[in-house]
């Protein structure tokens, strides 16, 4: 089946065309279009994600990125289309909070045959709710013009199908034409789940049927990167700049020259905190106003370590607890160099009947390639939605 899915949960306003085949043991995915529009440089001016712009930006995106995808999935027909007054009226009642989209998208719509896809997901949450409303409106004014199925989609359940997906070494995923493979995923998956607004572990013990076993009590770990970013003058989003640094750091030497606390690392819990970690960095900054470079890239990879040892400890507890046969890890810090040379090094050396999946750097960060994914194991349970509302805070369990 192909699924059209899009994604405006954040920053990202995506759009992906896959060719989807198989069940829960084996799955292909084949990506027929991808297109993907960073907001990242409008919102580093506000030094984080400002919601009403994201949401403008996505409304002023989505047709264009449509278009763009459908074309490079030779889905795009031009047809004059007749639109009858009581579906404009629908779609334009559908449509009335996302003024920039309306017109473009009755534009874009009269001017071409509907696709030859079977779906429409989209992302319901977690996320900015202004942003995810532009993209579930555009979703369902398109499920409706189209007449095609919708089908709602959880943020983090994208990023852990993501995960699971075996790559070929040394492609990218973002090409079109390229297959992906999901198949024998041994279950239990414990899932450390690591982004801007999430830092949770999650045991999937049968596909999509999920239990939270630890979860963070304050900041999530992305958060804690960008504010320790921004506290190191670092632009927005900090997670790679602060990578950046500890890198340069580690180059020239394993010690660093300061010291930070690890929160949480013993306590007898699968949860953590950021907030103090974070605040250190604040205090340690606040008493040393002179830092030469060398001393931030020394607090970044300072940060960098605390921030992962409590990550690995936390989730070597919950492998133990859960007895799980394969981790994954998503989000947009799993793109973090140092977190994933160290989970490597760490399942090889103390857990090698675990199987490790990390997706590949293109598929952690925010897309709609891993919106569709998740799209295609809800459509094969028939979880078709003739409506759908936005959630900032959906739980996936
Ligand atoms: O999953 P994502 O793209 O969006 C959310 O759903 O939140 O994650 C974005 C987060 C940001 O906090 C960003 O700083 C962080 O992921 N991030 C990183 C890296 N790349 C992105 N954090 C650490 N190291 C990185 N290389
Ligand atoms: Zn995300």
């Amino acid at each position: 089946m192909k699924i059209l899915a899009i994604e405006t949960s954040c920053d990202e306003t995506a759009i992906a065309i896959l060719d989807c085949e198989g069940d829960e043991q084996s799955a292909h995915f084949r990506i027929l279009g991808n297109t993907l529009l960073s907001q990242i440089e409008i919102h580093k001016e506000y030094g984080g994600v400002f919601p009403a712009l994201a949401k403008r930006e996505h409304a002023k995106n989505l047709v264009p990125i449509l278009e763009a995808a459908l074309e490079e999935a030779e889905l795009l027909h031009e047809d004059t289309q007749v639109i009858s007054e009581e579906t404009r009226a629908k779609i334009s009642e559908i449509l009335a909070r996302e003024p920039g989209l309306t017109e473009t998208f009755f534009e874009f719509i009269s001017e071409c045959e509907p696709p030859e896809i079977d779906a429409i997901a989209v992302t319901a949450g977690p996320g900015l709710e202004p942003a995810l409303w532009v993209g579930i409106n555009f979703a369902k004014a398109l499920a409706l013009i189209w007449n095609k199925p919708l089908i709602a989609v959880n943020h983090m359940e994208g990023h852990i199908v993501a995960a699971l997906i075996k790559e070929p070494a040394n492609t990218t995923p973002f090409e079109t034409r390229f297959n992906l493979v999901i198949d024998n995923v041994e279950m239990p998956v414990l899932a450390l789940l690591i982004s801007g607004g999430h830092t949770e572990l999650v045991l999937m013990k049968e596909w999509l049927q999920y239990e939270l076993i630890g979860a963070t009590r304050d900041d999530a770990v992305g958060e804690a990167f960008d504010k320790v970013a921004r506290m190191l003058g670092l632009p927005y989003p900090g997670g790679p700049e602060v990578s950046r640094l500890a890198e340069e750091s580690r180059r020239e030497t394993s010690d660093t020259l300061f010291k930070l606390p690890r929160p949480m690392l013993h306590d007898t819990t699968c949860d953590f905190s950021f907030a103090g970690l974070k605040t250190a960095v604040l205090y340690l900054l606040k008493t040393r106003s002179d830092l030469n470079e060398r001393e931030k890239q020394s607090i970044a990879h300072e940060f960098e370590n605390a921030v992962t040892d409590v990550l690995w400890k936390k989730t070597s507890r919950a492998l133990g607890e859960t007895g799980a046969q394969t981790l994954v890890i998503g989000g947009g810090v799993s793109a973090n160099t140092h977190i994933r040379r160290i989970f490597t090094e760490k399942i090889k050396n103390e857990n090698s009947e675990v199987s490790l999946r990390i997706p590949s750097a293109a598929l952690t960060t925010d897309n709609a390639i891993m919106i569709a994914l998740a799209g295609f194991y809800r459509a094969q349970r028939k979880e078709f939605k003739t409506d759908i509302l936005a959630n900032g805070n959906l739980p996936l369990a």
